[in-house]
């Protein structure tokens, strides 16, 4: 398809590491810089300032506990739990991201933003690489500023009156989670909630859309009739190729990714192999 949005020309260059840009629409491979070690002020404030620009950022070769993948998360927010899978080791805030050979469905394996059905979303989760399968396994990104910016100002206009409803229990995505619940002995919860289905990011103040299939229920001033057709378009909308970026893992990479700016989606590719990825999930507030 033709695309009449273009990518931006040139981006910033930060003194403490080097940063490569993957694709034209998001996503930067950083290096430079071991996340092991207890790294400086200025280099937080660079990598906030390299994830605002670039809204996925990859690092790789890093050697990574689930203690020191913590504390480097905790340095961009308070860590909180991820809803229904129980955290590694005692702890909460690392959750093992895991599909074991004879499963078929992967965690999370369809396009979403996390946990959109909280009141307080994420600002964003670092997922570090542990047992990789021999190929596939890849993770799909989506740019949601792109998705909202290339609207017709009359639908953005729209879009912007409307409240979205978000439902951790919609079917698609509710099977994919099945297996780690049942691990766990956890339980299946369904939590709810609303938010503006175009948001403004908190740190940019750039525009994003808001919806995503996995737990976008409806519109909540139009009926579910009415909702649906609206969201069928912008689900398809807001996965354009040319808004994507896709980044094949490598033993020991992270990805660390702004849950208000993008969607993500891990291709469920490689089965009868292991997959096991280490996530971290850094809290966010009330979103407008
Ligand atoms: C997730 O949605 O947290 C999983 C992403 C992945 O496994 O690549």
């Amino acid at each position: 398809m033709l695309s009449d949005w273009e990518p931006p020309k040139s981006f910033s260059v930060f003194e403490h590491f080097q940063v490569k840009r993957i694709a034209g629409a998001l996503g930067a491979e950083i290096t430079g810089v071991d996340l092991s070690t207890d790294i400086s002020d200025a280099v937080i404030e660079d990598l906030t300032g390299a994830l605002n620009e670039h809204h996925v950022i990859f690092f790789r070769v890093q050697n990574l506990t689930p203690k020191s993948q913590a504390a480097f998360a905790s340095r961009f927010g308070p860590l909180i739990a991820y809803p229904m899978v129980k955290g590694l080791g005692g702890t909460d805030a690392v959750v093992s991201v895991v599909k074991k050979p004879g499963e078929r469905a992967n965690f999370g394996g369809l396009w979403h933003a996390d946990t959109t059905y909280l009141d307080e979303p994420p600002m964003g989760a670092l997922l570090y690489a542990v047992e990789l399968p021999p190929y596939g396994g890849d993770t799909l990104f989506a740019n949601m500023h792109l998705a909202y910016e290339t609207l017709s100002p009359s639908l953005q206009a729209y879009l912007e009156t409307l409240t979205v409803i978000q439902n951790s229990a919609k079917a698609e995505v509710a099977k994919t989670r099945e297996d780690r619940i049942k691990d766990d002995g956890g339980e299946r919860i369904q939590f709810v909630a609303e938010h503006p289905a175009v948001i403004t990011h908190p740190r940019t103040g750039r525009k994003a859309l808001y919806v995503n299939s996995a737990h976008t229920e409806r519109f909540k001033e139009l009926t579910i009739e009415e909702s649906e057709p609206i969201l069928r378009f912008l689900f398809r909308h807001l996965t354009r190729p040319e808004f994507t970026c896709r980044f094949v893992w490598t033993p020991g990479a992270l990805a660390f990714w702004d849950n208000y700016a993008t969607q993500h989606n891990p291709i469920n590719d490689y089965h009868g192999f292991r997959r096991v990825m280490h996530r971290v999930t850094i809290g966010g507030g009330r979103i407008a």
